[in-house]
C-alpha cells in the first residue's frame, strides 16, 4: 500500500516547507516538491500542516490504582489518542512489590497486545529492587524497556526509599537506561494529610492544600543529587510548579543530565478548580495537584528556554461516577489522576502556538521529537524524514472546536467527564497515519488495532 500526501506544509522540530510525502508500506520513502509518483491513495493536505505523529511519553492505561483501575484500556485509550493526533505512547508497566519486573512486563504486554491502535512502548515502575534482582534491569533493557519510573510519593503503595532509588539509578546508569522520577516528598506530605484529616478537612480541595510546591521542589532537588552521584540520565515527570522548576534549572546549570516534562493541565488549569461546588473538584484530584495560576508563567518560560523539554499527559482517567466517588467521604480516597491523552495536541497548539507562546517547530519538538530522543525512539519516530515510520498527522491549524464530554468530535476517552470541559481551541487533528495506515480520516476512525510494541533503544542511542 502506498500513499501520497500532496500540497501540505511539512513542519518538524527544525524544518518548515511545502512538499509532498510519499509513503510505501510503513515508511516514508520520498519527500519533494510536486512528486511525480503513482500511489494507491492520495491525501490532499492543502491548507493543512503535515506533522510527525504526537508522542505521549506518560500514560497510565488499564492501571490498578487507588482501589480501582484507570478507565481507558489499550483499546479505548489508543483510539482516543489517535483522534487527538498521538501515534505513539509510552505507558507505565507496574512491578508488583516482591515480584519480578519481568512479570510486570508480561502483564502489560497482555494488556496491550491485539488491542492497541497506535504503537506503544513501556516504562517500568519499580516498587522494590533487592540487590540480587538488579540483573533484571539489564534484561529489561534488552527487551526494549530502557526507562523506569520511581516514586518518592504514595508511601505504602508505589513509594521507594532513597537506598532503592540509588540502587536502581546506578544500575540504570550502567545499562544506558533513563530514570523517570515522581519527585514529591510523600513522607512529609502524608504527615500534612494526617493533620488535615484529624481537623476534619476532607473535601477535595484539601488534596491540593496538603501538597506544598516546596515538597515537590525538595523531591526534584534530591533526585537530581542522587542521579548526579549515580551517573544516570534523569527525567522529572509531570513537573507542576515554579519551585520545582527552579531546582531543575539549578541542576542543569551545574551540568547534571536532567530534563523535565510538564503536562497540559499544569500549563492551563489551576487550583481554583478545587473550589468548585460540592464534590466537583474531585475531577482534578491528581498528583502533583493543580497549582496557583501564577506558576503557569514559569512553566511556559521553562518550555521557551528549554528547561522543560517535553509535554506528556499523565493520562490516568477515572470516571466521576463510581470511581472519583470512592472519595466522597475523604479526599484521601479519591483515585489520583485525570484524563487528557486525546486533548494534548490541540490544547498545546492553541495555548502555545496560536497564543504566541511557542513556535510551530517548538510545538512539534515538545509534543513529539524530544520524547522520541529522550526515550530511544528517534529517528524511527518523532520526525518526518526518509526512512522514518510514516506516523503522520494532517493538522488543520484553523479549525475551532469546543472540548466537551458531549462533543463527539472531541471526546473518545472512556471517561464520563472532560478536564477541559467548555474550552474552545483552535487547531485540530484531521487525518492520522500510523506506520503508513490511515487510522483516522477527517476525524473518523478508519482502522482499529494494528498498533505494535516498540522495543526502544537506550538513552542517547538511535532507533532505526
Ligand atoms: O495523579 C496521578 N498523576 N496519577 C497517576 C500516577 C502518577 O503519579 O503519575
Ligand atoms: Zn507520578
Ligand atoms: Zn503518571
Amino acid at each position: 500500500m502506498s500513499i501520497l500526501i500532496k500540497n501540505g506544509r511539512i513542519v518538524t522540530a527544525v524544518d518548515d516547507y511545502f512538499a509532498d510525502v510519499f509513503i510505501d508500506g510503513e515508511k516514508i520513502v520520498q519527500i519533494g516538491k510536486d512528486l511525480n509518483v503513482q500511489a494507491d491513495e492520495t491525501l490532499d493536505a492543502k491548507g493543512k500542516l503535515v506533522l510527525p505523529g504526537g508522542i505521549d511519553p506518560h500514560t497510565h492505561l488499564d492501571m490498578p490504582f487507588g482501589g480501582t483501575t484507570s478507565a481507558d484500556d489499550f483499546e479505548t485509550g489508543t483510539i482516543a489518542a489517535a483522534h487527538g493526533g498521538t501515534t505513539t505512547l509510552i505507558d507505565f508497566a507496574v512491578q508488583t512489590k516482591g515480584k519480578s519486573t519481568m512479570e510486570g512486563l508480561d502483564t502489560w504486554h497482555k494488556k496491550a497486545q491485539g488491542k492497541a491502535t497506535i504503537d506503544y512502548g513501556f516504562h517500568m515502575i519499580i516498587t522494590d529492587m533487592a540487590v540480587e534482582r538488579l540483573p533484571e534491569m539489564t534484561r529489561l533493557r534488552d527487551e526494549g524497556i530502557s526507562s523506569y519510573k520511581l516514586f518518592m510519593a504514595y508511601p505504602g503503595v508505589l513509594y521507594v526509599d532513597d537506598g532503592t532509588l540509588y540502587r536502581a539509578f546506578r544500575q540504570a546508569g550502567l545499562d544506558g537506561s533513563r530514570i523517570c522520577m515522581h519527585a514529591e516528598n510523600g513522607i512529609v506530605i502524608d504527615e500534612i494529610i494526617r493533620e488535615a484529616v484529624a481537623d476534619g478537612k476532607v473535601a477535595p480541595k484539601w488534596h491540593g492544600l496538603t501538597r506544598p510546591t516546596r515538597m515537590e521542589a525538595e523531591g526534584v532537588h534530591r533526585s537530581i543529587a542522587i542521579a548526579e552521584v549515580a551517573n544516570v540520565p534523569l527525567y522529572i515527570v509531570h513537573l507542576s510548579s515554579h519551585d520545582a522548576l527552579e531546582e531543575v534549572k539549578r541542576g542543569r546549570a551545574r551540568g547534571v543530565n536532567v530534563i523535565a516534562e510538564t503536562c497540559p493541565q499544569y500549563l492551563l488549569l489551576d487550583s481554583s478548580l478545587y473550589e468548585k461546588e460540592g464534590f466537583e473538584g474531585a475531577k482534578w484530584v491528581m498528583t502533583p495537584a493543580l497549582r496557583e495560576q501564577w506558576n503557569q508563567d514559569s512553566l511556559w518560560q521553562g518550555l521557551q528556554f528549554r528547561d522543560l523539554e517535553t509535554i506528556g499527559t499523565d493520562h490516568c482517567p477515572f470516571c466521576f461516577k463510581e470511581q472519583k466517588e470512592l472519595g466522597l467521604e475523604s479526599f484521601t480516597k479519591i483515585p489520583n489522576g485525570a484524563p487528557g491523552l486525546e486533548n494534548r495536541m490541540s490544547v498545546v497548539y492553541d495555548a502555545g502556538v496560536v497564543q504566541g507562546r511557542i513556535s510551530l517547530n517548538r510545538f512539534v519538538e515538545l509534543t513529539s521529537t524530544a520524547a522520541a530522543k529522550a526515550f530511544g525512539l528517534f529517528p524511527k519516530k518523532g520526525t518526518i524524514a526518509v526512512g522514518s515510520d510514516a506516523d503522520i498527522v494532517i493538522f488543520d491549524p484553523d479549525r475551532k472546536e469546543t472540548i466537551s464530554v458531549n462533543n463527539e468530535c472531541t471526546h473518545h476517552m472512556n471517561v464520563d467527564y472532560s478536564a477541559y470541559e467548555g474550552r474552545e481551541v483552535q487547531g485540530w487533528t484531521d487525518t492520522v497515519l500510523s506506520r503508513g495506515r490511515v487510522i483516522v480520516q477527517q476525524g473518523k476512525l478508519e482502522t482499529r488495532g494494528g498498533g505494535n510494541f516498540i522495543k526502544r533503544a537506550g538513552a542517547g542511542e538511535l532507533l532505526r
